[in-house]
């Protein structure tokens, strides 16, 4: 339950919210207006009591509330788990095909960046995605890879053509889980059932583990919500993300 309080300057109670650093970066996570009180009161004192924060909220009326503002809707997300529970069967890979230990290589940045192309709905693949998998191998910064629940897909011909990248249990949530950062197949290997075989041995290493769940995020437009769905993850909480100006 969040636990921390927005409060107008009469003292009454407008929302509730969980506040975390991410990287440096403060954030109101799980923002709920309290019943009752307008979501335009809540969005007004929000902007000046978290001004500069990023705002993370299931409350649909609350992120409108804020658009109507002037402030963009930056992600519109789920949450989905799967409690490992029923796991699918772990799939069998065409001749010559294998899962190997998880790394990051040439070829895997360059099928990274073709599956995440510009017009996918989490935006196009940086620099940036491409150090912060890179930290994670190299420096364990900000977590290390969970090894288990993490894997590559290598072709016949040697080189990696896709990944599943899985960390847990992960500081910025407040329960024990497996976070699921990323997965990707590049485009020439898609639809051929690679990426519900990372995702199966992600759940299967989750569980080997110890872990009690696997969880991850996808942005709305995302058809990989399908696979999750087939898969048996089931919605946690509605994200819509927004970034309030400083003052
Ligand atoms: C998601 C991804 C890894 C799936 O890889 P894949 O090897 O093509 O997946 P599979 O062949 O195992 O397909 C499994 C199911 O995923 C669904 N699916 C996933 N991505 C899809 C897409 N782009 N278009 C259509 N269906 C898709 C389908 O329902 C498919 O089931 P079906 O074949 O029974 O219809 C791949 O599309 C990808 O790299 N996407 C870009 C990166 C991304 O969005 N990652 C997820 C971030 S949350």
């Amino acid at each position: 339950m969040p636990d921390e309080e927005l409060r107008a300057d009469d003292g009454t109670v407008l929302a509730r919210f969980r506040s975390r650093d991410d990287d440096g970066e403060r954030v109101a996570a799980e923002v709920r207006p309290v019943p009752g009180v307008p979501v335009a009161r809540v969005a007004a004192q929000a902007r000046r009591d978290l001004a500069g924060f990023r705002l993370e909220t299931p409350d649909d009326a609350l992120a409108a509330a804020l658009v109507a503002d002037g402030i963009a809707l930056e992600r519109s997300a789920i949450d989905l788990r799967h409690d490992l529970r029923d796991l699918p069967e772990p799939v069998v890979l065409p001749d010559g095909w294998t899962l190997a230990e998880a790394g990051w290589d040439d070829d895997l940045a360059a099928a990274a960046a073709a599956a995440y192309s510009s017009g996918h709905p989490d935006g196009g693949w940086t620099e940036n995605d491409t150090k912060a998998v890179r930290g994670m191998f190299e420096r364990d910064d900000p977590v290390p890879p969970l090894a288990a629940a993490s894997a590559r897909l290598v072709g016949p011909d040697g080189r990696s053509a896709g990944h599943v990248l899985c960390a847990g249990p992960v500081p910025w949530l407040d329960y024990p889980c497996a976070w699921m950062l990323n997965i990707a197949v590049g485009p020439k290997a898609q639809g051929r059932g690679f990426g519900r075989a990372l995702l199966t041995h992600a759940l299967h290493g989750t569980r080997a583990a110890g872990l009690p769940t696997l969880d991850l995020s996808v942005v709305d437009d995302n058809p990989a919500r399908r696979l999750y769905d087939a898969a048996g993850f089931q919605p946690v909480i509605r994200v819509l993300t927004l970034h309030l100006p400083a003052a």
